[in-house]
């Protein structure tokens, strides 16, 4: 796939246990939902296309919102996934820089832990493409927070790991400076709702696995890795809940 960026071409997101990412991976606090079909001035059964919906976390919110979803996920397994719990989803095989969708159509897009993927700027042309004039884009993504202890037990294995940074770059990569000085769309606000992740702390090393970043290191780096995200979390209560939050950051089509 020429011009996608070396993470697209390099990293399938099958690589990743489907099952795992569907059951450790937080979805997105409802109220954050709720938030953005009002500022983005949706009703019942208006369209919202899902841009890398992945298993559905997100879609599944949209869907419960009363909007009528479509998700666009390139990986089949994460494709069969969404549709084994949300059966009644239209699911579109495809990349946010090439969407299958008629221009100027779509009043709002919602993008979840996607945008760190994407080739930005075809990306960027496609979504304002078939965004209609003054619709709105979301950007939804979970912000552990770096005070919390146990979050920041595993950013210190991971950054072991992975160049400064990439344990974040879902959410602060520099995707995000591209998207906010594209001029395709226009920031026009951004909220942040309390949303802590209850996990068994054996399951812990499964949720770090389930990051494209972690799932793409080489096999011996990956085994080292999760061996020393399984040591440090024997030491933790059997439970634990880290302190985090589903930000929306909402972008007016310009
Ligand atoms: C971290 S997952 C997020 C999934 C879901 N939105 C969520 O919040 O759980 C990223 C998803 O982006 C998909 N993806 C990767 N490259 C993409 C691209 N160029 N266009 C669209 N989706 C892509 C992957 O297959 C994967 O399912």
């Amino acid at each position: 796939m020429a011009g996608l960026n070396p993470n697209t071409r390099r990293f399938s997101h099958d690589a990743v246990n489907v099952e795992n990412y569907e059951r450790y991976r937080p979805d997105y606090a409802v109220e954050a939902v709720a938030w953005f079909v009002g500022a983005a001035g949706l009703g019942p059964g208006d369209r919202v296309v899902d841009v890398a919906a992945g298993t559905g976390k997100l879609t599944r919110r949209l869907v419960d919102a009363g909007l009528d979803v479509v998700a666009v996920e390139p990986g089949p397994a994460m494709r069969q996934r969404l549709a084994l719990s949300l059966p009644g989803v239209r699911v579109v095989a495809a990349m946010a820089e090439r969407l299958p969708l008629a221009t100027g159509t779509v009043p709002a897009i919602a993008i979840a832990h996607g945008f760190h993927l994407f080739d930005v700027e075809p990306a960027l042309a496609e979504l304002r493409r078939v965004v209609r004039p003054g619709g709105t884009l979301g950007v939804f993504s979970n912000v552990y927070a770096p005070h919390d202890p146990v979050n920041a037990a595993v950013d210190a294995v991971i950054d072991r790991f992975l160049p400064a940074g990439k344990a974040s770059s879902a959410v602060f990569g520099v995707w995000h400076d591209a998207l906010t000085a594209s001029g395709a769309f226009e920031p026009s606000d951004v909220r942040s709702f309390d949303y802590p992740h209850a996990i068994l702390s054996g399951k812990i090393a499964a949720l770090v696995a389930t990051s494209s970043d972690v799932a793409a290191l080489p096999e011996a780096a990956h085994r080292e890795l999760l061996g020393e995200i399984e040591a440090m979390s024997a030491r933790l209560p059997p439970e634990v809940t880290i302190a985090a939050e589903t930000q929306v950051e909402l972008f007016s089509r310009t």
